[in-house]
């Protein structure tokens, strides 16, 4: 069907939680299901995109042919596959919740029991989202998420300016029903034009179809 209209565009999705490994046994991660990401990148898909689905460790998966899943584990491997694959991208959506920080040293035995504390040393993960803005071209357009807990709207303002994002998807977990592993989401769009779009608690599948939209009136303006 040559009519959809992102017919010929390279999407690519992250989504998902990344691991940071501790030592063989152990790793630092969090509460991301993915379902978020998944159904963005099945509205992408939807819409006739060619959608590269970059997912952290989760069980959640999708079967959907338009679709191809890249898994990784660690924020490293997140951004490695998605900067490789950046140059043939029209559209990046970063709906991964990326570990922010990582054991500085990964243990090449299992850690034994020990003194009553014991310190991990933490170093900063690369930050996919902001190296993309960094580099992108005039032609690609990169929406970004926003989960915080309090001052949502400054914290997502601020990220959109600062990561030279197109799109920032505000999401917020003192809503009820919003954010990690409901299958509802409550969300504020705020574009790089100084536009709002607010929208009440639907399906993250709705949710994903309000996003893929935005995008599009963007790709147009
Ligand atoms: O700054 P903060 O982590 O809150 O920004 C969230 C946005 O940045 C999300 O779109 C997330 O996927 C992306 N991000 C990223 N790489 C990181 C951290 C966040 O791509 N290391």
């Amino acid at each position: 069907n040559g009519n959809k209209p992102l017919n010929g565009t390279t999407a690519i999705v992250t989504a998902g939680p990344t691991i940071e490994h501790i030592d063989p046994v152990r790793y630092i991660s969090n509460h991301s299901s993915g379902k978020m990401g998944i159904a963005i990148a099945e509205a992408l898909a939807d819409a006739g995109a060619n959608v590269q689905l970059v997912l952290g460790p989760t069980s959640q998966q999708t079967s959907h042919t338009g679709i191809t899943t890249i898994k990784v584990q660690t924020a490293q491997e997140m951004f490695e596959a998605v900067t490789t694959r950046f140059p043939h991208a029209g559209i990046v959506v970063a709906a991964a919740a990326v570990a922010d920080y990582r054991p500085a040293n990964v243990a090449d035995r299992k850690i034994k029991k020990g003194e009553a504390q014991l310190h991990i040393d933490l170093e900063k993960t690369p930050d996919i989202l902001r190296s993309l803005g960094d580099s992108k071209g005039p032609q690609q357009l990169l929406v970004g998420f926003s989960l915080e807990t309090n001052n949502e709207k400054e914290y997502a303002l601020k990220k959109l300016r600062e990561k030279h994002l197109d799109l920032i998807v505000m999401n917020s977990l003192a809503d009820a029903g919003a954010g990690f592993n409901y299958d509802t989401n409550k969300v504020t769009l705020f574009d790089k034009n100084g536009q709002e779009r607010s929208f009440p608690l639907k399906s993250k599948q709705e949710v994903a179809q309000d996003i893929v939209s935005a995008i599009i009136e963007l790709q147009h303006a």
